[in-house]
């Protein structure tokens, strides 16, 4: 067993203050960043030639115009990618995604989702998500992948036609990154409202401070 799977297994099993193993949370946090500077300058790049009948406020995207936000959006998509696929190889190499994420029943879902929704939802084991957790991590790991696709068949719709043609054309495939960026900022917004939520002794145990 590598070191990082024999890390992720203690991680899962001991009942230490620790949760999250620490290339786990390195990797959130550059994810986070590059996250937060793609939907910025993306909406700069949105506010040159607009698909729906609104722009973005200038005080929240990135960039100051449609070239400037360009260099950033391209500048971040490096970290992005190059963090995401370390992330997805280390999430897979290390068992972590199945031991975490698998399996996902709709009863199952169901359920928890009732139990959050009336309160009575268990917080006493917090190595393991629940499954309303399960499918909101599998379901934006999934959406992570299609944005990035998406971007890069609308980056590149030439060299990269059969991808373009695979999403219906460059126009849907516009259509496609837009609905998958407000997918993460949905889920963003859920994410650190529930992370604010969570009392500091709980969050606490989980970041190991
Ligand atoms: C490898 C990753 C990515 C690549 C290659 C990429 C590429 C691109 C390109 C080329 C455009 C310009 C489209 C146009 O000219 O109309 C664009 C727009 C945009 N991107 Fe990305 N992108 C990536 C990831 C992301 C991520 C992670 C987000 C946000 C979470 C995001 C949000 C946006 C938004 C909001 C727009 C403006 C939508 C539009 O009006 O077409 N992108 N992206």
């Amino acid at each position: 067993m590598s070191s990082l799977a024999a890390t992720d297994e203690r991680a899962a099993t001991a009942p230490t203050r620790v949760i999250q193993p620490a290339w786990v949370r390195v990797m959130h946090w550059i994810n986070a960043l590059a996250i937060i500077l793609m939907i910025m300058s993306g909406w700069q790049i949105y506010n040159a030639s607009p698909l729906f009948d609104f722009r973005f406020s200038h005080a929240i995207t990135l960039g100051g115009w449609l070239g400037g936000a360009l260099l950033w959006h391209f500048a971040a998509m490096w970290l992005l990618m190059v963090n995401g696929l370390v992330y997805l190889a280390l999430g897979l190499a290390t068992g972590r995604f199945r031991k975490k994420l698998l399996p996902i029943t709709p009863s199952g879902v169901i359920s928890d989702a009732k139990a959050a929704l009336t309160f009575k939802l268990a917080h006493d084991d917090l190595t393991k998500y629940n499954y309303v957790q399960k499918l909101l991590y599998a379901g934006i790991i999934v959406v992570g992948i299609v944005i990035v696709l998406s971007g890069l068949s609308i980056w590149k719709p030439v060299q990269l036609q059969w991808l373009t043609a695979l999403f219906g054309g460059y126009d849907v495939a516009r259509y496609v990154h837009f609905i998958c960026m407000s997918a993460i900022v949905a889920f963003l917004i859920v994410h650190v409202a529930l992370a604010a939520l969570v009392p500091k002794s709980l969050r606490a145990m989980i970041i190991g401070r």
